[in-house]
């Protein structure tokens, strides 16, 4: 137990978003980072259904062909382009070692992207996933992942989620800023609701956004490989190679439920009431609409 503490450390805030110390240190080099114009950016705020965007969009590059999925663990598929762990290339090294069309991967909110993906136009695919399902997520997230800081108590962790003090900060600011540049980028805006409830229809989305036509036994296909529960016992994404001191998966499975509405076995009647408050008032003016059960 010990050691697991100590090797917890304390984030680091970047105009006012705590991050990861490593993150910061290579900050210079993460914000200079040079985009592609064909590169593809998935965007999501951590624990919005990252990993299995990823996975849908590999599958579409990769004509459907599971094989070719193999070829790497999920998480070096696409680099995290903030990504840095001192002694392993860092995303950013990672991403310029790849040919081109890369599809890169990020957390950052579009205040602190690096502005290169702005100037050359590329194509954002963003998915955001409800609040309260998302900081579910996000808690037990954090209680095996020992890289993050300790969350405390789930009511200690309500208290810094919905005040931002999380890594990659607010839920609030990221969603409304991405939501925010659909209109003047190549964003496709999806949900994780949406994905879950109609799989197919999203799947469907993303391949005409990529530009790639596939037939439907191969959409059919997608679908079915990219489902919860093949996920989960897939050991190229399911973290299951990544150490016990870093990833403590007996304490929480990386691959955990993957439902809409878990938040209503963690949220007080008084967390609800409040928790609606901030959202109202965080999120007064914007015309986002959640679904927070199917
Ligand atoms: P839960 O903790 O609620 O289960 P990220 O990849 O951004 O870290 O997001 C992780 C969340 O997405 C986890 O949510 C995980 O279970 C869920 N997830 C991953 N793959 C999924 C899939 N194929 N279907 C549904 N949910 C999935």
């Amino acid at each position: 137990m010990a050691e697991a503490t100590e090797s917890r450390k304390q984030l680091v805030e970047v105009a006012g978003v705590p991050m990861k110390a490593t993150t910061i240190d290579n900050w210079t080099q993460i914000q200079n980072f040079e985009a592609k114009p064909d590169d593809l950016l998935i965007c999501t705020y951590p624990k919005s259904g990252t990993t299995w965007i990823q996975e849908i969009v590999d599958m579409i590059e990769q004509d459907g062909d599971t094989e070719k999925c193999q070829r790497a663990m999920i998480q070096h598929r696409h680099p995290l382009i903030e990504w840095a762990q001192p002694a392993q290339p860092s995303g950013v090294d990672r991403a310029n070692a790849m040919p081109s069309p890369r599809t890169l991967r990020t957390h950052l909110s579009t205040a602190l992207l690096p502005p290169s993906f702005w100037e050359k136009r590329c194509k954002f695919l963003y998915v955001a996933r409800n609040a309260k399902d998302c900081m579910v997520s996000y808690y037990h997230f954090q209680r095996m992942n020992k890289t993050l800081p300790d969350p405390g108590t789930w009511e200690e962790y309500f208290e810094s989620f919905v005040n931002g003090k999380v890594a990659w900060g607010s839920w609030f600011d990221h969603v409304k800023g991405w939501w925010n540049t659909r209109d003047r980028h190549q964003v496709l805006f999806l949900f994780y609701e949406d994905i879950k409830r109609d799989p197919k229809q999203e799947i469907r989305k993303v391949m005409q956004f990529m530009g790639k036509s596939l037939g439907e036994a191969v959409l059919d296909k997608i679908v079915r490989e990219t489902s919860f529960e093949k996920m989960k016992a897939n050991p190229m994404i399911n973290r299951s190679t990544v150490s016990k001191s870093i990833m403590d998966q007996s304490i929480s499975t990386f691959m955990r439920k993957g439902t809409v509405g878990d938040w209503k076995n963690h949220f007080t009647v008084a967390q609800n009431e409040r928790f609606e408050d901030i959202y109202r008032e965080k999120m007064a003016g914007s015309s986002i609409h959640f679904c927070l059960e199917l």
